[in-house]
């Protein structure tokens, strides 16, 4: 086979013939870096037979077992366990808990066979670890191995059933003249490891490093060849952990599951909602308290608002934990529809936590939590509010409407503000629960800044 060079960007997989400073597919810079690649292409599996057509009615439809990890946090996330015969990428950034989580896993495994690969950490490092998480399982094996050949033989010799690879960008085939986490090496490893789990039925997972440098081959090369992604988020400063699919052959993506960081490994948080309100009892201007939905899990959240006189030309905006065109929208319909003009102001917003939402539902929030800071007037107390907000100003109904009562009114809240087409349909009343429906904004604002 013929070796030619090409650049390949580390962050997203990109090629090109020659370096570019910029990549122009996923717009990160200084990401091209010189790999040799064989010619003729992807290299494909060996055809053993040719596969004809048969009838989709005939296709058989064994139910395969799942395999349920023991942390009911995970098994939510994946959808009620790992699928036989897969690969499982778990992302996130350095130091998140990645190898706490999938050591915890395999400790809790009894019935099968656990592989435990290491080309981080040496055997004795993780040894400690397995004691500091205070337990030690008697049948789980260790392999420190960064050679991909070397790796799938274990597996094979071992027959596990189970496999954690940690990490995908320590794996290395010295068959490829690439350096070991190239996109080159990673991309070989998870190809060879998806074709390895097909046949042998293990379910492999995989842990990836994400850098914000995107230095290290990152995980968006290998979306699309493994089965699912979980990932891994928290900001440091908060033990709290988010897994979440964001890729899932066999379930649902839009699961979350909650862990907390302790001193003996990460802790399950089945009912997290309060951890992401600040434990103020007097409400201060530019907070605001939403009941948002993410999967099926309703969770009551603080979004705080600061809009402050701009020093400069150009103000500046941002926001972490939402999405940034929702803010702009926002900020656009609270200026036309609203009169409330922000040209002037630096606006900086944010989640409570360190948690990312993608449930619409926490437009109102966001709308009021600025209004807020902008009229320095505090939201009153036990209050929240849930709505998507539409471009002419109006409060649009949202999903699963009882689900976030329940919620709110769970965690004390005493006050709701919803939109009037939810609060139409409603089968949940509560003498504790003030429901006020909302229309438009614009009422909300009179009701809530007389
Ligand atoms: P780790 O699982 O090594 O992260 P990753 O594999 O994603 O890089 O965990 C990293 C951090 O977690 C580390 O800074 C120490 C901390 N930690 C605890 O707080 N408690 C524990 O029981 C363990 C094992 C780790
Ligand atoms: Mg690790």
């Amino acid at each position: 086979m013929k070796a030619r060079t090409v650049y390949i960007c580390q962050n997203c997989g990109a090629t090109s013939a020659r370096w570019i400073g910029r990549c122009p597919v996923c717009g990160e810079w200084d990401t091209f870096v010189e790999e040799r690649r064989e010619t003729g292409e992807h290299r494909s599996e060996p055809q053993t037979k040719a596969a004809s057509p048969t009838l989709l009615a005939e296709v058989g439809s064994q139910k395969t077992e799942r395999l349920r990890s023991g942390i009911g946090e995970l098994d939510r996330v994946t959808g009620g366990g790992f699928v036989p015969g897969t690969l499982t990428l778990l992302a996130g950034d350095p130091g998140v808990g990645k190898s706490t989580l999938l050591l915890q896993v395999c400790a809790q495994l009894k019935a099968i066979q656990a592989l435990y690969i290491s080309g981080e950490e040496s055997l004795e490092q993780l040894r400690l670890r397995a004691e500091r998480l205070g337990t030690l399982p008697p049948t789980l094996l260790v392999l420190a191995e960064t050679e991909l050949e070397a790796v799938e033989q274990a597996i094979l010799e071992a027959q596990a059933q189970f496999v954690v690879i940690d990490s995908i960008q320590t794996l290395h085939s010295p068959a490829l003249e690439s350096p070991p986490g190239s996109v080159t090496q990673v991309r070989e490893a998870a190809l060879r490891l998806q074709r390895l789990a097909k046949q042998t039925g293990s379910i492999i997972l995989a842990i990836g490093h994400v850098t914000k440098e995107g230095l290290v081959a990152g995980p968006k090369v290998l979306e699309h060849i493994v089965d699912t992604v979980l990932q891994f988020e928290g900001e440091v400063p908060y033990a709290y952990r988010v897994l979440r699919a964001v890729k899932n052959r066999f379930g649902p993506t839009h699961e979350l599951g909650f862990f907390e960081m302790t001193a003996s490994g990460l802790r399950e948080l089945p009912n997290p909602s309060v951890l992401f309100l600040s434990n103020d009892t007097e409400m201060e201007s530019g907070v605001a308290i939403a009941t948002v939905l993410e999967g099926t899990r309703p969770l009551v959240v603080e979004v705080q608002a600061l809009v402050t006189p701009s020093a400069y030309a150009v103000p500046q905006r941002s926001i972490t934990g939402y999405d940034y065109r929702r803010l702009q929208m926002i900020m656009a319909v609270l200026e036309r529809r609203l009169g409330i003009g922000l040209r002037q102001y630096d606006l900086f917003a944010n989640i409570v936590g360190g948690l990312r939402l993608e449930d619409p539902a926490l437009d109102a929030a966001l709308a009021l939590a600025i209004v807020s800071s902008y009229r320095d007037i505090p939201l009153p107390p036990q209050t929240a509010v849930f709505g998507e907000l539409g471009l002419t100003g109006e409060l649009r109904p949202v999903r699963l409407p009882e689900i976030r009562l329940r919620e709110a009114h769970r965690i004390g809240i005493r006050r709701l503000l919803l939109p009037k087409a939810n609060a139409e349909a409603l089968s949940y009343a509560s003498p504790e629960l003030e429901l006020i429906p909302i229309e438009r904004l614009s009422l909300a604002l009179t009701l809530l800044f007389p």
